[in-house]
């Protein structure tokens, strides 16, 4: 019997309305369109301002794109992973939501929760559970909705972040595309470098802690940057290496999207030319566990079935890794 990969065969994504500028950041806090865009290469990200609207209606949003494009019916889905570190409620997992809301009635759902990681760690998942042979259509959803917990009051963060979401359906493949091999990792002495302090179950909301302002997003942005560059690099090496792949033999690197230089300098390390990097931070930011997703979505028309693509990302915990697929399907 021929080996069942996990591949990609259709995306979708979804970003609300309102633009977030830069030139409306400089009316909000003591930064500029020059400092944005040289420190991060962002010029705008988009902000869910409906009310009582979370990350599910990211998620299912995106979800809908996705079959609008295909021809596939939504209680074909075995199981819903949604990718994200802002989940509707605690407790409550927003998958089983969304699952519930897309039509998706067969399947069974749970959110992964690993920072900027989040995708990746869920298309490992994901791909396991396909390669098991239990299982044949998975859809993945990266949502977040990073405004829930952003102080705009704080320019070392406000200037970052946006919501979004993209989805992608992973089928099992016995012709050799899809997921190839991962190299994951983890470490959690980062912790303290980029994290919401309060609201989780070491330090639960309290008055104290709303006045503390321990509800929003803080980072130590230079160790973070440090540690991206230098561990990005790495797992792509990593993964290069044991796939024996040259960098020629690359068609694509998706990265995640937190800083244009973080991704500029990962390419430069492993000597990938800019041409093959996707980027559309400019137009997002940092959406978290979107940003993937949301770049295989914008790209969907320049990739080639056979394509190879390396995804990438580094966050909060800290969580990292790399991904290596073969890209399934022209559009
Ligand atoms: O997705 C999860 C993983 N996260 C990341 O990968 C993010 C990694 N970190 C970064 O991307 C960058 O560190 C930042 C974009 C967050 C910051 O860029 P930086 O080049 O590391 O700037 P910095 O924090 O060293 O700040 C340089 C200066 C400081 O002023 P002084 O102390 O030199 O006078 C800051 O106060 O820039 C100042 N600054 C700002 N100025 C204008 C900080 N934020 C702003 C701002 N506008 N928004």
């Amino acid at each position: 019997m021929s080996k069942i990969s996990a591949a990609i065969t259709a995306v979708g994504k979804y970003v609300p309305d309102y633009v977030l500028t830069n030139q409306i950041l400089e009316t909000m806090v003591d930064t500029n369109d020059e400092w944005i865009t040289t420190r991060t290469g962002i010029k705008e990200r988009r902000i869910l301002k409906e009310k009582n609207k979370g990350t599910s209606f990211l998620a299912i949003n995106a979800a809908k794109d996705l079959f609008n494009k295909i021809d596939i019916a939504p209680k074909d889905i075995e199981l819903v992973i949604v990718a994200t570190a802002t989940p509707d409620m605690q407790a409550a997992a927003t998958s089983v939501y969304v699952a519930t809301q897309i039509g998706a009635t067969n399947a069974f759902g749970f959110d992964l929760v690993a920072a900027c990681s989040s995708f990746l760690y869920a298309i490992s998942t994901a791909s396991s559970f396909i390669e098991s042979g239990k299982y044949k259509k998975i859809l993945v959803i990266g949502a977040d909705m990073n405004s829930s917990m952003i102080d705009y009051t704080d320019r070392t963060t406000c200037i970052i972040f946006g919501d979004g979401a993209g989805a992608v359906l992973l089928e099992a493949n016995i012709e050799g595309f899809g997921v190839q091999d991962e190299y994951l990792r983890s470490d959690g002495s980062g912790r303290e470098f980029l994290q919401v302090p309060a609201g989780g179950s070491i330090e639960p909301t309290t008055e104290q802690t709303i006045k503390d302002k321990k509800h929003f997003v803080y980072q130590d942005g230079k160790t973070v940057f440090k540690w991206a560059v230098s561990n990005m690099a790495d797992v792509c090496q990593k993964i290069l290496e044991r796939n024996n792949l040259e960098i020629n033999d690359i068609n694509w690197l998706a990265a995640h999207q937190a800083n244009k230089r973080i991704i500029s300098a990962t390419a430069n390390r492993i000597n990938l030319p800019l041409d093959k990097v996707m980027m559309n931070i400019e137009k997002y930011g940092n959406t978290t566990s979107a940003t993937i997703p949301l770049l295989l979505n914008d790209y969907e028309k320049q990739l080639k079935k056979g394509d190879n693509v390396i995804l990438a990302a580094f966050g909060g915990g800290f969580t990292w890794g790399s991904i290596y697929l073969k890209w399934a399907y022209n559009s």
